[in-house]
């Protein structure tokens, strides 16, 4: 059963076609990770299924079309979303991020801080202070808060340094367990330990979907997503 499903989709951004007919399902209870080189419109799928970029073409979630609809709806259908800059308010304090997304009546805050012990101690600290790995578990937090259908999270761990990354890689592996995910990652080690599904994107389509143990094949990860970078 596919939870989330592109038919066709294109977006246009500035008279260039940046997704030239995207089409892919995603599997419920699974995470599926979206890979592909920088600038292959990665995050402009995610922003396109969340209404925040116009596109063509058809968008379903559990059979339902969302496209066309204003943000706030997509959201409220059941579409939990963390942006690639995160988007914490570094003045305010862990529990207050926590408390703004919160939008159904009963949100899962034992959810949140078993999967997250570390935040349950810095309720009161402000969000600018936490490291960078904690500032990534209080956007998928947010996230998590909320009874979704998926979550798309956009690359989680970049810009991090190599023992947040872990640490970061540690609470998604837990999330994974949980829910459905449609995750952007560049990291490959992170992608073979959480996703069950992998989606290839270069020039705005899709070129490949399968199994993540192909990544253990060099030579299709270099045909696939060239050389250096951030893989390894
Ligand atoms: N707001 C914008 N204005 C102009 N061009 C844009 C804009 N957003 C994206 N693009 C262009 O669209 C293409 C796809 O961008 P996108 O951010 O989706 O790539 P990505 O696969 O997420 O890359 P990265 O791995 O660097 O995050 C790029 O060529 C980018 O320059
Ligand atoms: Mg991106």
């Amino acid at each position: 059963m596919s939870v989330l499903s592109l038919k066709d989709v294109h977006v246009y951004i500035q008279g260039s076609h940046v997704l030239r007919g995207v089409t892919f399902e995603i599997p419920s209870n699974k995470v599926t990770a979206l890979l592909g080189r920088n600038g292959v419109g990665k995050s402009t799928t995610l922003k396109a299924i969340m209404g925040l970029r116009q596109s063509t073409g058809e968008i379903t979630l559990d059979g339902k079309s969302i496209h066309g609809k204003p943000t706030y709806q997509i959201v409220r259908t059941g579409i939990g979303y963390v942006p690639e800059d995160r988007e914490i308010f570094s003045m305010l304090s862990v529990k207050d991020n926590l408390n703004i997304a919160v939008r159904d009546s009963e949100p899962n805050f034992d959810l949140v801080y078993s999967l997250f012990p570390e935040l349950k101690t810095r309720t009161a600290q402000r969000a600018g202070t936490l490291s960078g790995g904690q500032q990534q578990m209080v956007a998928i937090s947010r996230a998590l808060l909320n009874r979704n259908q998926i979550l798309l999270i956009d690359e989680p761990t970049k810009g991090l340094a190599p023992k947040l990354v872990t640490e970061v890689a540690e609470s998604l592996a837990r999330v994974a367990g949980e829910s459905t995910m449609l995750l952007v990652e560049q990291n490959l080690a992170l992608v073979k330990r959480v996703a069950e599904h992998i989606l290839i994107m270069d020039q705005g389509k899709i070129i490949f979907q399968g199994e993540p143990s192909h990544l253990e094949d060099a030579d299709f990860v270099h045909s696939m997503l060239g050389v250096g970078g951030r893989h390894n």
